[in-house]
């Protein structure tokens, strides 16, 4: 695990101002745990209003346009989350991908446009069941990276890549340790031989896939498991706050 672990909320298309004061617990509780970096991306329609209300964590979206400004109806650009108070872009999750037809292509794209906009990205990669089966997983996420990873070694530090295995997201199903730990050696290994082994040691590399307070220490102990992406279990507080504990190595309830 890093040094201070990055433990990720995606509120994915949930939430009303009736959640600001999830928001608002989460910051507080965040508080108390110095030692775990806590951030939520809620949907577009509240990312000013939780930057408002918060102080600690850091806030972000789940997806921008890859242009900067244009004729593109119901599209949002990274400079206008950035001017929303969002400080980093979930990229190339497997919802977009599936659901909006998103290449690596597109998402490389869009990580220009976020990097351009002077904000951090979360890109993340993961693999079918059908990938995984066949032997290929670590083939398909190496490459997935490979296409996408910005090329530019300045910029490593505002990357972070999150592995989540497609079947495992909100499924209930977690992968097994081992296959997580083999897949993030593998991305650690292919990050260093794409930015050197100094600015790959800044890149955090996050496991996603039903990660909840009961699994999340196991998970966080692998050595290049940095944090977590959640979905399901970031919607509430206590939910959420189970899982930055058991980032912070503390067992207060
Ligand atoms: P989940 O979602 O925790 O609900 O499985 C994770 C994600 O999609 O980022």
């Amino acid at each position: 695990m890093a040094e201070r672990p990055y433990i990720v909320g995606n509120w994915k298309m949930n939430g009303t101002r009736a959640m600001l004061s999830e928001a608002r617990a989460i910051d507080r509780a965040a508080q108390r745990h110095m030692k775990v970096e806590v951030a939520v991306a809620p949907p577009y329609t509240l990312i000013h209003a939780v930057h408002r209300e918060v102080e600690q964590i850091g806030v972000g979206a789940q997806d921008c346009h890859a242009e900067p400004e244009g004729a593109h109806t119901g599209d949002i650009s990274a400079a206008m989350v950035a001017d929303a108070g969002a400080k980093f872009v979930i990229l190339g999750h497997s919802e977009r991908r599936g659901n909006h037809g998103e290449d690596n292509a597109l998402v490389s794209a869009k990580i220009a446009a976020a990097l351009e906009a002077g904000m951090r990205i979360i890109l993340c990669c993961g693999e079918s069941l059908e990938m995984r089966d066949s032997g290929k997983a670590a083939d398909f996420v190496l490459g997935q990276l490979k296409a996408c990873l910005p090329d530019i070694t300045d910029a490593a530090e505002r990357v972070t890549v999150a592995y989540e295995p497609i079947w495992a997201i909100g499924t209930g199903r977690t992968a097994k340790t081992r296959d997580i730990a083999e897949m993030h050696d593998a991305i650690r290994g292919l990050l260093i031989e794409t930015y050197g082994e100094e600015a790959a040691k800044e890149i955090r590399i996050l496991y996603g896939g039903s990660v909840k307070s009961e699994n999340a220490g196991k998970i966080l102990a692998l050595e290049n498991v940095d944090g977590a992406l959640v979905g399901g279990a970031s919607l509430t507080a206590e939910s959420f706050l189970g899982i930055v504990l058991a980032a912070s190595g503390s067992d207060e309830e």
